[in-house]
């Protein structure tokens, strides 16, 4: 069962201001079979917290619905493996990692990457069987379930010395954070480096991403957030860096108090810039909401034009759109996917079928919708004889274009 958020994880606040909605919908990443039932739907609405700015849903879904069978599997990608390579950079500066405990370690890629990279005692922690499988086969020890302090002890007794925990975009989807943080503190000594990277909000205010929003993502941080929720905690920020990845992440390195080293100038400095509002979010409602009207409206004019139509990428971004625009497979044949796990399924509550990304250039639609806009880039150099045979791309986010 879903249950009702109503006090602030960050600064436990109970003020909190309904600032955006997009009603009911499925659970972003519940690809079904053709036998299986379809997901649920449950309200999508964001609170925002005005004393600490941080953004967070109404409704929280437990992690035994949303993570037993999980289809997202860390891109391949060479942006992704690109971004690796930056975040690692940023962290060697930092420290000489040799143990690295990864939370939200999904199949183990970032792990595999540390390992290459010198560390040589890793493991994960995942609450999805399934990809906690696919890490085993690389040879990763892989604690099954999410962080709660237990875990950090089952965690700790196989590494007691980590000098990195590393929590990529596994934050945001974390419902109690207060007991997040005093499994920081099982699994931490005074030296070690605590990486957490999420989507960053004001990106996603900037750019309109209202389709990362979405059930998993349960917050939508801000740096003052952050501080609130470390206040009487042992650990403080330490340095916070802006990434390009997925849209606009910030990555917010964590020391003990007791490390001896001192802030870096950026948590200041961000600290001081980031300035967030109730009229911010209520702007964003308006853009997102127009945003959603437009993109409906070039479809169905295309249609009316006796225009072909699929998708592009099978992102949980792809569900959160396909339902705002309430589309089906007689505007959107299919969505194109290179992910094994999504193929052969439908869009949760979109019924629209999910196919290799060969079907691009075997079907040649006159229109391809790229859902996974932050991978646009690489993805249109793949597919370039989609373009040569005279395709075209409509791509959402930031704003729409047609290329
Ligand atoms: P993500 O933005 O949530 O990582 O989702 C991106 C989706 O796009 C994911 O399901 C994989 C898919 N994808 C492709 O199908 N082809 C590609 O070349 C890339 C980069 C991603």
């Amino acid at each position: 069962m879903w249950k009702l958020h109503t006090k602030c994880r960050a600064c436990g606040s109970d003020k909190l201001n309904s600032v955006f909605s997009l009603g009911l919908q499925p659970l972003a990443n519940a690809f079904a079979k053709p036998s299986e039932l379809q997901s649920a739907f449950y309200p999508l609405e964001v609170l925002f917290c005005p004393l600490c700015t941080l953004g967070q849903l109404s409704c929280t879904v437990p992690p035994s619905t949303l993570y037993s069978n999980y289809p997202y599997v860390t891109s391949k990608s060479e942006t992704m493996q690109a971004h690796f390579e930056s975040l690692w950079k940023a962290i060697k500066s930092e420290c000489e990692p040799e143990s690295v405990c990864e939370i939200g370690s999904n199949d183990g890629d970032f792990l595999n990457f540390a390992r290459a990279n010198g560390a040589v005692a890793i493991c994960g922690i995942d609450p999805a069987e399934n990809l906690a499988e696919e890490a085993d086969r690389k040879g990763i020890q892989t604690f099954r379930g999410v962080l709660d302090q237990d875990m950090a002890k089952t965690a700790f007794s196989a590494m007691p010395v980590i000098d990195l925990v590393v929590a990529r975009h596994v934050f945001c989807h974390v419902d109690d954070w207060q007991e997040f943080v005093k499994s920081l503190e099982v699994l931490c000594n005074k030296n070690t480096l605590v990486v957490i990277e999420v989507p960053y909000v004001l990106d996603l205010l900037k750019n309109v991403e209202f389709d990362t929003i979405y059930h998993e993502h349960t917050s939508y941080l801000s740096i003052k957030a952050m501080q609130f929720l470390l206040e009487d905690s042992p650990f403080q920020m330490h340095k916070v860096i802006r990434f390009p990845i997925h849209g606009g992440a910030i990555c917010i390195m964590l020391r003990h108090r007791k490390s001896g080293i001192d802030p870096h100038d950026s948590v200041s400095q961000m600290l001081h810039s980031e300035q967030i509002t109730e009229d911010d979010w209520n702007e964003f409602g308006m853009s997102a909401h127009a945003k959603i009207d437009n993109l409906r409206e070039l479809v169905l004019k295309l249609k009316a034009d006796k225009k072909s139509i699929v998708g592009y990428g099978a992102s949980a971004k792809a569900t959160v759109w396909l339902n705002s625009l309430k589309l089906s497979r007689d505007q959107v044949a299919f969505v194109c996917d290179s992910t094994s796990q999504k193929q052969n399924r439908f869009v949760p509550g979109a019924d629209i079928p999910i196919v290799d990304p060969g079907a691009l250039t075997r079907e040649l639609p006159d229109y391809a919708i790229c859902w996974a806009w932050n991978f646009f880039r690489e993805i249109q150099t793949k597919e370039v004889l989609f373009r040569e045979k005279g395709g075209k791309w409509i791509v959402p986010v930031p704003e729409l274009k047609i290329v």
